[in-house]
């Protein structure tokens, strides 16, 4: 490494040092500790970056309206690594270490249901942002949601795909093992039986795997009008750029809330071209919250918010607002509080928390068109 190299990486360490402490943690004893633990590194992280910078925005906002009970927040975020096993390591520090009286977090399902199960245990309450499996919340008193779940999105997908695409014969391709990818194959596949169409092929593929092409040929040799691809971005951007090498149009897939990323669009846009998919929020859905969000987010970072920033900004926002409501600021009132949670005004719709802990809201459908998302519609789930 040569010398200016060096001075450089360290002046960039010292830099990354003053970020560090001017924003999560500008704390003294009298602010109110909350965690959050994100995949700010690792496979998944755009999901995780994205979204704190939605939690931040709503965190600078609620200070700057001098905080809540006349304290401030102060939020102290933890690095999983898009890993289940540090999920739960980092939920277990933030309640034991650090005393956060709640947690924000996670994006994906199956680190949701790990750390969630020990916020559950030691009874503080943790708010995920994104985490739509079923599983996440069901019979864990202290975990909410301020997302639709993979029931209501697999609903919506598997109508808008019979009712408004007017296709009956679908492929289904997803993760084998992944909680948040399987769950959502399997309420669209009950959907869409439902409302009279088949499924004429479905994989399941391992998580990790990269070569896609041999399962591609098998779902097209199956001649399905569209394919449900409900996986992760990453995923789908191999998926996308395989199955254009097969001549499959990009029209011809559906997806789900995962492939919300910037990286889709960069890796795999023109692959995709046509394409819809079910999400939280796209930055022109015609909600007065939501346009508002996307100005101050703006004004912020400088270019535009994705969904998992939105999702970011509603969840400590909604957090928040329990705490301002909660009789005390420990634990157990704001659990209390956040139960109570009726027709919140969010970036990502109006939601009220039902008795499991999930949010009823309005589903976006989003189009991928000349590499840009847009929005298409939007559903209820029924
Ligand atoms: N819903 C996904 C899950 O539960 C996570 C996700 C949310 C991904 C939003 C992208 C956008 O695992």
């Amino acid at each position: 490494m040569t010398v200016s190299r060096r001075l450089f990486g360290s002046a960039l360490a010292i830099v990354t040092l003053v970020i560090a402490t001017g924003t999560g943690c500008s704390k003294s004893s009298n602010d109110i500790p909350v965690g959050a633990y994100l995949s700010l590194s690792g496979s998944d992280s755009t999901f995780g970056i994205d979204t704190r910078d939605g939690i931040e925005l709503a965190r600078q906002e609620v200070n700057e309206k001098g905080g809540i009970k006349g304290r401030k927040v102060n939020v102290i975020y933890e690095d999983d690594k898009s890993t289940s096993q540090e999920a739960s390591n980092k939920v277990r520090q933030l309640i034991d270490r650090d005393k956060v009286i709640a947690i924000l977090g996670e994006v994906a399902s199956s680190r949701s249901l790990a750390g969630g199960l020990i916020a559950n245990t030691k009874k503080v309450p943790m708010v995920t942002p994104s985490s739509t499996a079923v599983e996440v919340t069901k019979d864990r008193e202290y975990v909410f949601r301020t997302c639709f779940t993979d029931a209501q999105q697999g609903d919506v997908a598997a109508r808008f795909v019979f009712d408004t695409l007017k296709k009956k014969n679908v492929g289904l391709f997803y993760v084998a093992q992944d909680n948040y990818s399987a769950g959502l194959a399997k309420s669209f596949k009950e959907s869409l039986q439902k409302l009279g169409g088949t499924i004429v092929v479905e994989k399941g593929y391992q998580s990790k795997e990269t070569q896609f092409t041999t399962l591609l040929s098998d779902l097209k040799a199956s001649k399905p009008e569209v394919i449900f691809v409900p996986v992760y971005y990453n995923d789908m951007v191999q998926i996308a750029r395989q199955a254009k090498q097969l001549g499959m149009p990009g029209s011809m897939f559906i997806g789900g809330d995962g492939w919300d990323s910037s990286d889709l669009i960069e890796g795999a846009g023109e692959a995709l071209e046509g394409a819809y998919f079910t999400n939280h929020y796209a930055p022109d859905v015609p909600w007065p919250n939501s346009q508002a969000f996307l100005k101050s987010f703006k004004a912020k970072y400088n270019h535009e918010p994705s969904s998992l920033s939105a999702q970011g900004y509603d969840a400590a926002r909604l957090l928040f607002d329990a705490m301002g409501r909660a009789t005390e600021l420990t634990p157990e009132a704001v659990k209390t509080a956040l139960v109570q949670t009726k027709d919140f005004a969010g970036a990502t719709g109006t939601l009220t928390i039902d008795k499991d802990h999930n949010a009823n809201k309005p589903i976006v459908v989003v189009q991928i068109k000349g590499k840009k998302f847009t929005y298409a519609s939007q559903l209820m789930a029924q």
